[in-house]
């Protein structure tokens, strides 16, 4: 969805700094600068937690589709990364990544997605992504996140959970309420 104000990101934290199962992480709003480490990121990820993350089997990610991902508006579509960063400062790797694109029909309602590089799974890095999106949706008028997620996809259930009272929709749609 485009959006016709400026972006917003007022009272953000543009950087928080977290230790993830021994790996020092930098948690940052994601730039367009950000799209070869998020290719990157894409082909380290395992066959399963990208069959996760899109719902199907995906061999790549085109420029188009690295564009949208990396060039967000910051007030409909919101992304964050984890990167790891070079002694100097630099990012080196991205091995989080979470996003929230606001509903064309419901302006208090984004859908969510986070993925995390399979070798830092379970060292709380998703729940970190996801405090993130939900203090941005808090500035941007967003009461409710819905996620597209398999069934037996119980990492991302446990995840969500930790952003409010979650419902399953249906077969594949879970809602969590903010507040
Ligand atoms: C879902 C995902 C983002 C979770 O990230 P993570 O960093 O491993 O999650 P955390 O370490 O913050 O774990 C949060 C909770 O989930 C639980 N959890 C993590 N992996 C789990 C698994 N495989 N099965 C069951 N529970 C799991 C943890 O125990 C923790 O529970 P608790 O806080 O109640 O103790 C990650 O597994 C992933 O990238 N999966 C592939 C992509 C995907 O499925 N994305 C979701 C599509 S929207």
């Amino acid at each position: 969805m485009t959006s016709a104000g400026p972006p917003c990101r007022s009272a953000e934290p543009p950087r928080t700094l977290a230790v993830v199962g021994g790996t020092h992480v930098v948690l940052r709003p994601i730039a367009p600068s950000d799209a070869p480490l998020l290719h990157a990121a894409f082909h380290a990820l395992s066959p399963e937690s990208r069959y996760l993350r899109f719902l199907g089997h995906l061999s790549d990610l085109t420029p188009s589709m690295l564009r949208y991902l990396c060039e967000v508006d910051g007030r409909d579509h919101v992304a964050y990364v984890a990167v790891v960063e070079t002694p100097a400062g630099e990012a080196e790797r991205i091995v989080g990544v979470a996003r929230f694109v606001r509903a064309r029909d419901e302006i208090d309602t984004a859908e969510i997605a986070i993925t995390v590089a399979d070798e830092l799974h379970g060292f709380g890095l998703g729940t970190l992504l996801l405090e993130s999106l939900a203090h941005a949706a808090a500035t941007r008028g967003i009461r409710r996140f819905t996620a597209y997620t398999l069934r037996e996809n119980r990492a991302i259930r446990h995840v969500l959970a930790h952003g409010g009272a979650t419902t399953l929709l249906d077969d594949d749609t879970l809602e969590v309420r903010l507040f």
